[in-house]
């Protein structure tokens, strides 16, 4: 750890922030406590995870692709934030947009995502949110499950740090699915991944 300093958290949403409350939560149990959270940034105004940061009392930033015009001024502006506020680790939870070579290469090894299914099954472009249980099902798997990983230049491609698999049941639609991957996996392994990077640092 920083000379017994937290490392600084961002955590990079687009909507519920299920997973964000994940990490809220570990912070206030104790599993981690290598890192802190200190700025919650989204892409969407109305993203329902603003009002968990608020609840929570950490600073909430709001940075629009579409406002900006460009994803160079999408990028420069979660960039300006994420100095301004002197972040070590930067988490993507449920953060719906695709990061840039020169953004992820700025982070090596310090951007991290959670994505719900064993990778390298079912990632890339195009699988994020409902289609990743979609095509499962459309598959037939018996199990799945969530995966955190370092971000890097390919999508969903960078080191794998925790995985967890979840049985598929006679029955499950895309939605169900997705609550179960949630429950067992997601929300478990990203705190343990952010305090495992946090101590790291
Ligand atoms: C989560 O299931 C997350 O793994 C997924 O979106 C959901 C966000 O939920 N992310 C991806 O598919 C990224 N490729 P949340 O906003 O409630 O955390």
């Amino acid at each position: 750890m920083l000379s017994g300093k937290k490392a600084k958290i961002a955590v990079l949403v687009s909507g519920g922030g299920t997973n964000l409350q994940a990490l809220i939560d570990a912070q206030n149990s104790g599993i981690i406590q290598s890192g802190e959270i200190c700025a919650v940034i989204s892409n969407k105004a109305d993203a329902y995870a603003l009002e968990r940061a608020k609840k929570a009392n950490i600073p909430g930033f709001v940075v629009s692709k579409k406002g900006l015009g460009s994803q160079e001024a999408f990028e420069a502006k979660i960039k300006e934030i994420l100095t301004e506020n002197n972040i070590d680790i930067i988490v993507l939870a449920g953060f719906m947009c695709i990061l840039s070579e020169d953004f992820t290469k700025a982070y090596p090894e310090r951007i991290i995502n959670v994505h719900p299914s064993l990778i390298p099954s079912f990632c890339g472009k195009g699988f994020y949110g409902l289609h990743v249980h979609e095509a499962a099902l459309a598959y037939g798997v018996k199990v799945t499950g969530a995966t955190v990983h370092f971000v890097n230049e390919i999508p969903d491609g960078g080191k794998i740090i925790l995985q967890k698999a979840v049985e598929i049941e006679e029955g499950d639609t895309p939605e169900i699915l997705q609550k179960r991957v949630m429950e067992q996996a997601e929300w478990k392994i990203l705190p343990r991944a952010v305090e495992l990077v946090s101590q790291s640092i």
